[in-house]
């Protein structure tokens, strides 16, 4: 979607569409979005300043979470306006300076953007300028395997993102894919699924009348249970006996 804002042209992605590519340079070397993450998921996600607090906070968290993303076969992607150097300069302080809840010499190993130009920025809707012209707001990008951006969430400058939220936000993509099913309020691994997804009616008849393994509590709102075993066992293969899902 484009819209013109006086001379501005914004660019909004959609839930659905393909992620826009671009070729960047990152504190990792350079990349081709998202070509690069071809068969994986990923979360790109921008931040508006180097060197800020809530910043700060939010990369030392989701750096001490890069292990769990991992393991759910996502890679993290993160960028700002800033300047390479910036963003180098930025990392080091707070591996060597940092301490901040426990955590310590955190080592931000995912690729950081330079977007000096803002024109990554500007594709993916990350600067909105009734919020700030010149920084990007907390843009959350969940990118499938195949390149299809499948949610967004956005923040405004002063509120930190919670990670685990984020988490369960790709956890619950890949079981509604892994499963066919949707996901309810608040809903996490173990909880029960909403059958069939959202949007389709299905045999609703069959299912009040019993004859599914399904607790209907209308005939457009069934669910039933999924055990967080099976959910481990199709997310993560093999190493699912070792994953700590919550
Ligand atoms: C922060 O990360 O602390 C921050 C960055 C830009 C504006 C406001 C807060």
């Amino acid at each position: 979607m484009e819209e013109t804002t006086q001379n501005n042209v914004i660019s909004m992605p959609r839930i659905g569409d393909k992620a826009p590519s671009f070729k960047a340079v990152t504190t990792q070397g350079n990349i081709n979005f998202p070509q690069d993450y071809s068969g994986r998921w990923v979360i790109l996600f921008s931040h508006p300043a180097d060197f800020t607090p809530v910043c700060t906070s939010e990369f030392m968290t989701f750096a001490s979470l890069e292990d769990k993303f991992a393991e759910a076969n996502c890679k993290l992607v993160g960028l700002s306006v800033d300047g390479l150097y910036s963003h180098i300069a930025w990392l080091r302080t707070i591996k060597d300076k940092i301490e901040y809840k426990g955590m310590k010499n955190v080592e931000v190993k995912f690729p950081l953007i330079e977007d000096i130009t803002m024109n990554v920025a500007k594709t993916y809707g990350m600067i909105q300028p009734n919020e700030d012209s010149t920084k990007a707001v907390r843009a959350v990008f969940f990118i499938d395997p195949k390149g299809v951006i499948r949610a967004m969430i956005y923040y405004p400058l002063s509120l930190g993102r919670n990670f685990e939220e984020l988490y369960r936000v790709l956890v619950a993509l890949q079981t509604a894919d892994a499963f066919n099913v949707a996901t309810p309020a608040d809903w996490n691994p173990g909880d029960d699924v909403i059958v069939p997804p959202a949007g389709s009616c299905g045999t609703a008849k069959d299912r009040m009348e019993g004859k599914e393994d399904m607790k209907c509590y209308d005939w457009f709102f069934c669910t039933k249970e999924l055990d967080k075993e099976k959910i481990k066992k199709a997310l993560f293969g093999k190493k699912s006996e070792k994953i700590i899902m919550n």
